[in-house]
């Protein structure tokens, strides 16, 4: 029993993290004490590509490290306390920002902003000063203004390098394998989807119709699918009732989609995941932050993909998400600038 269950658990892992030849990179994870925060240092700890683990949080980060540094992979792990951010930050090359407020029944990701706007901002000007060429993955939400508000601040500071910020929507992207496969009776793995836009209700926007078994969705189900892809987030805030969003799910998907980039940094070529960066795509329309497919190398950003061709129920998806995502985006640069 307990053997086919290790078993069962090496397989889940090596399906998240492949095995390349490491370089030295130091992580940190900026509010590693949260819901998100604690399981996603947990993974990062499994991930073979990360040589050193620098945990922060304004609460219970060095209890969180102590924990997890018990675990026997290589990585050596430091927790710092709440007056500590600087000599967390010190010397790392990727770091994963999960730290704010999440939502709670009946909230949508934009009633955050007031609160975790604040936060990212704060955080993002620490890494400006103390690990300028950082790459920066943003999961605290909303995203569609945190990732301006990080972009902004930066600028401000003189040192912004636009392949070096990412929104992390990799959760929609997981969702929506595991809701498609579920419909097509496949494994996850074969049902893969490009989501593109942001990452918000109708700012997410699933391009079923690339997908092998995406396409033959047809009607209501396609309907519901879509629906349930951009609104998943609402099944896990109402079943946990009150007690916050995704968080295990979440750290799963962060934890991927660091060690994507983990991969592109190592130099391997072929990394492509869609997340939410500095793109030209929509910047005839005012929009200057979109997801959509990236490949990501030595430098982050190495490759902005188009969308390829889009069905009429995706052009349709596409008119509802472009307007709120630019008001989202306005949102976060306008607090930059008047902060
Ligand atoms: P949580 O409340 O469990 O954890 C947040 C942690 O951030 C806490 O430990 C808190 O002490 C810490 N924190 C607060 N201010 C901080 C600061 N200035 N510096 C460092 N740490 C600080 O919340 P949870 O569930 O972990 O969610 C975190 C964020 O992730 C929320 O904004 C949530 O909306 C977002 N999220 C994003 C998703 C995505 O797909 N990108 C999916 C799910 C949640």
């Amino acid at each position: 029993m307990f053997a086919r269950s290790a078993v069962r658990a090496l397989t889940s892992q090596s399906r998240l993290f492949s095995t390349t030849v490491a370089r030295q990179t130091k992580v940190a994870v900026l509010g590693a004490g949260g819901g998100i925060g604690q399981p996603l240092s947990l993974l990062l700890k499994s991930d073979p590509l990360v040589t050193s683990l620098s945990l922060y949080d304004i609460r219970g980060a060095p209890g969180v490290a102590a924990d997890v540094s018990h675990v026997d992979s290589a990585s050596e792990v430091t927790g710092y306390a709440a007056d500590k951010l600087d000599e967390a930050l010190e010397g790392v090359q990727v770091v994963v920002i999960p730290a704010g407020v999440p939502r709670k029944t009946g909230m949508t990701r934009d009633d955050l902003f007031n609160t975790n706007a604040s936060i990212v901002r704060d955080l993002a000007s620490a890494i400006g000063r103390v690990s300028p060429t950082a790459h920066i993955l943003v999961i605290s939400n909303p995203v569609n203004s945190t990732v301006p508000i990080v972009a902004s601040t930066l600028a401000k500071a003189g040192v912004y390098n636009p392949s070096r910020v990412f929104g992390v929507t990799t959760l929609d992207v997981v969702r929506a394998a595991r809701f498609t496969a579920g419909i097509a009776g496949v494994h996850p793995n074969e049902a893969s989807i490009t989501v593109v836009g942001g990452h918000s209700g109708a700012t997410i926007v699933p391009l079923l119709s690339q997908s092998k078994y995406g396409q033959s969705i047809k009607g209501e189900v396609y309907d519901k699918l879509v629906h349930r892809i951009q609104f998943g987030g609402d099944e896990v805030v109402k079943a946990k009732d009150g007690a916050g969003s995704a968080t295990l799910s979440m750290a799963y998907a962060g934890a991927k989609f660091t060690h994507a980039l983990l991969r592109g940094l190592n130099g391997e070529k072929g990394v492509i995941t869609p997340t939410f960066v500095q793109s030209p795509l929509y910047k005839a329309q005012g929009i200057d932050f979109f997801s959509s497919n990236v490949e990501l190398g030595v430098d982050g950003v190495e490759k902005i993909y188009p969308l390829g061709p889009l069905s009429v129920e995706e052009e349709k998806l596409m008119e509802a998400c472009l307007p709120e995502l630019k008001k989202n985006i306005e949102k976060g640069r306008a607090f930059v600038e008047s902060s």
